[in-house]
């Protein structure tokens, strides 16, 4: 039996999980699901990744120990990865002590093999916690005066003269290379490769792999001559988790290591392709251990071209508010979180960047599964059902001539080449081109209805109905089977319609060649239930109200409230101070004003001053504002008007809801107007 061993990367705990971090969890069990169905002996790792320096300051900043704050995030991440419907994951925390022992295992085993690839030196340098990682100047970008991370945007820390351990990384710029060469899936997809083999062509300069200036990570297992106790570096420390968790005892090694290790492949960020790809390897290198069969570097999902992430609360997306705004109604939160899977694995090749947009992701909903599928399942049960009774559906060999013409024909020959090209993509690790070589299909069965119109078709006496509906019932049983890596839930319902209880497996492709010959002949087809209903205007309005409220008003949850600057007045919109004497132009320019435009308004019950309104602001989606104008608009007046709106006004609650900025109005308790340009500009543009 083959196996398949697949590792998101494990989650830092400064942060709840967002959609950035959903994606790569949702990609690899879509494959992992894909493996299991295939009978291939399938496990998937994930985790939080819990020591280092950025922990450490984030629980001093809320006033916790590390291992307080650890213990409150990590299960976060593993409760997410539930409600979201993943399956048969394990779950590693590298606080655990069986990850600790195995660190130091492969600490020991690099002594052991290659005693000079550890050595003490001091070191001097830049630093980004952010990352936790080491960094040249000449990679470094200018902020300022000062030196700033490219991905974090934030000044880095000078490390002055640290006692270090240094692992010999320079050492293995040869010998990855070779190996890159020889295993051309090592690093895939393949720009990434070519990125890798031009930074290790420039050679590779020896690692600091311990810290002395701190202490929440796994002890280096062995003494410094001065005395300093050292950590473990971090990144040496995480990476660890792929392996720990085959291990069996408190040593590297085990039937697990035995079984599943060569067919590893590390899913991950663009932005950790270095650790995975470089220094991981060299790490096993140096222990004398075998490699990983790959690394899949996938690109960033953004928000208006901003990478989601803690930083820009507007972009971060709640996975499951997403979901369940898309479900509707909590009771269809497992359609939703199919809609999500969907979207996020179609829209975007792995390996690219993608842009969350609300329009791209109606689009799809409405296009490819509202139409294209839910249209097909209902039409084909619909008429299953009607016509079953007269004409209950039947093979029939005299209808299978090959023929380019003969739709019944066609559509065997094209549920066999979807089949097998679908599972050529989810192998490769595209499960966005499997995707549309499966929607191919369900747009030819679309047509094959359209051609071959049953309902046109004499019940009592056409023989080819029977055929035809055959045809149907087994083209649905085949997309329940294609699709169920990526939408799991549609599956389960369209199989429980279908009366397929048989469990989910890849249909065989071998034989004559014809995949739909092995749908049970013995089926009962029901009619359905709505799956995707269209999402209309006022619908995606409600979503898009969701989402982004939700998005802008998280933080994490362990952060410390910021002590309130003076009583709160409940529900009442608080008056601004005037100030007494003149402000000075940065204190005007601390106020972020910037050009938005309604999207929705509604007014808030009980509260007759109030209407309730979400306004673009070129972000990731509109935010919720709460604004005292009833009075002086009608919530219609209001909609697709440009306004102005203090965009850096902590939120607060008004009239019960959070409202996340302020529009500019004339007038103190009767409105005389709103502000606005004297012509259009973008939602977002900055106004001074
Ligand atoms: N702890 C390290 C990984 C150690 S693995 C041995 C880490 N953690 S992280 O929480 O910052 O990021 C985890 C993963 O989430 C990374 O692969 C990162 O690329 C991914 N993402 C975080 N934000 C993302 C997007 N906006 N889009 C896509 N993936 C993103 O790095």
């Amino acid at each position: 039996m083959s196996t398949f061993y697949v590792t998101t990367p494990i989650y830092y705990v400064n942060d709840v999980p967002h959609l950035g971090h959903a994606y790569t969890t949702l990609v690899c069990d879509a494959l992992a699901r894909f493996h299991r169905m295939r009978g291939d002996d399938t496990r998937f790792l994930t985790g939080t990744d819990e020591h280092g320096q950025k922990v450490e300051e984030a629980a001093t900043k809320r006033g916790l120990t590390p291992m307080q704050l650890v213990d409150q995030v990590a299960p976060r991440f593993d409760e997410m990865w539930k409600l979201l419907g993943i399956t048969d994951y394990r779950f590693i925390r590298t606080t655990s002590e069986h990850h600790k022992a195995i660190v130091a295992s492969l600490w020991k085993t690099i002594r052991a093999t290659n005693p000079d690839d550890l050595y003490l030196e001091t070191y001097q340098g830049w630093y980004c916690v952010g990352c936790e990682a080491f960094y040249k100047e000449s990679e470094l970008v200018k902020d300022g005066d000062a030196f700033a991370c490219a991905t974090h945007k934030k000044p880095v820390s000078w490390l002055d003269k640290e006692r270090s351990w240094f692992f010999r990384l320079s050492k293995y710029a040869e010998p990855l290379l070779a190996h890159i060469e020889a295993h051309p899936e090592f690093i895939r997809p393949e720009s990434y490769r070519n990125e890798i083999v031009s930074f290790l062509k420039g050679g590779l300069k020896d690692l600091s792999v311990s810290r002395t200036s701190f202490s929440w990570g796994v002890p280096v297992p062995e003494p410094d001559p001065k005395g300093d106790v050292h950590v473990t570096y971090v990144w040496m420390d995480a990476l660890t988790n792929y392996l720990s968790d085959l291990c069996e005892g408190s040593a590297i090694g085990g039937p697990d290591v035995d079984k599943y290790w060569k067919s590893a492949v590390h899913v991950i960020g663009k932005d950790i392709l270095r650790f995975h790809t470089v220094y991981w390897p060299a790490f096993l290198m140096s222990a004398g251990l075998p490699l990983p069969k790959g690394i899949f570097a996938h690109g960033w999902w953004t928000v208006r071209g901003e990478k989601i992430s803690k930083s820009l609360p507007a972009t971060r997306i709640d996975p499951l508010t997403l979901a369940d705004a898309l479900a509707g109604s909590p009771e269809k939160r497992p359609i939703g979180i199919d809609a999500m899977r969907y979207y996020l694995l179609r829209e975007v090749p792995l390996g690219n960047d993608g842009d969350f947009t609300f329009e791209s992701l109606f689009g799809r909903f409405n296009a490819d599964l509202a139409n294209d599928l839910g249209n097909l399942i209902n039409r084909s049960l619909t008429m299953i059902a009607k016509f079953a009774p007269a004409s209950p559906p039947k093979r029939d060999d005299q209808y299978l001539a090959a023929q380019s013409e003969n739709p019944y024909f066609q559509i065997e020959l094209a549920a066999h080449e979807t089949c097998k090209l679908a599972a050529i993509q989810f192998e490769a690790f595209a499960p966005s081109k499997a995707l549309e070589v499966i929607w191919r299909f369900v747009g030819m069965a679309n047509r094959f209805i359209d051609q071959t119109q049953p309902w046109a078709m004499d019940r009592a006496k056409d023989p080819a109905l029977a055929h035809c509906l055959w045809c149907l019932q087994s083209s649905l049983w085949l997309i329940a089977r294609l699709i169920d890596p990526v939408l799991p839930a549609t599956s389960r319902a369209l199989r429980e319609w279908i009366g397929d209880t048989a469990p989910v497996t890849w249909p065989e492709v071998s034989g004559e060649g014809r995949v739909l010959a092995a749908a049970p002949d013995d089926l009962v087809a029901r009619p359905p239930s709505p799956l995707f209903p269209r999402l209309d205007e006022p619908m995606q309005n409600a979503i898009v109200v969701k989402v982004a409220g939700d998005a802008a008003a998280t933080t994490a949850p362990t952060e410390a409230k910021p002590p309130p600057r003076s009583k709160p007045v409940k529900d009442k919109p608080v008056e601004a101070p005037v100030a007494s004497g003149p402000i000075t132009f940065d204190d005007f320019m601390k106020v972020e004003l910037r050009v938005g435009r309604v999207v929705t308004a509604i007014a808030v019950p009980k509260m007759k001053k109030l209407l309730h309104l979400t306004v673009d602001l070129g972000e990731a989606a509109p935010r919720s504002i709460v604004a005292g104008i009833a009075l002086a608009y009608n919530p219609d007046q209001i909609v697709g008007k440009q306004v102005l709106v203090v965009a850096n006004l902590a939120p607060r609650k008004v009239g019960g809801i959070e409202s996340q900025g302020m529009i500019l109005a004339a007038g103190d308790e009767s409105i005389l107007g709103l502000s606005s340009l004297d012509r259009d500009a973008p939602p977002g543009t900055r106004v001074r």
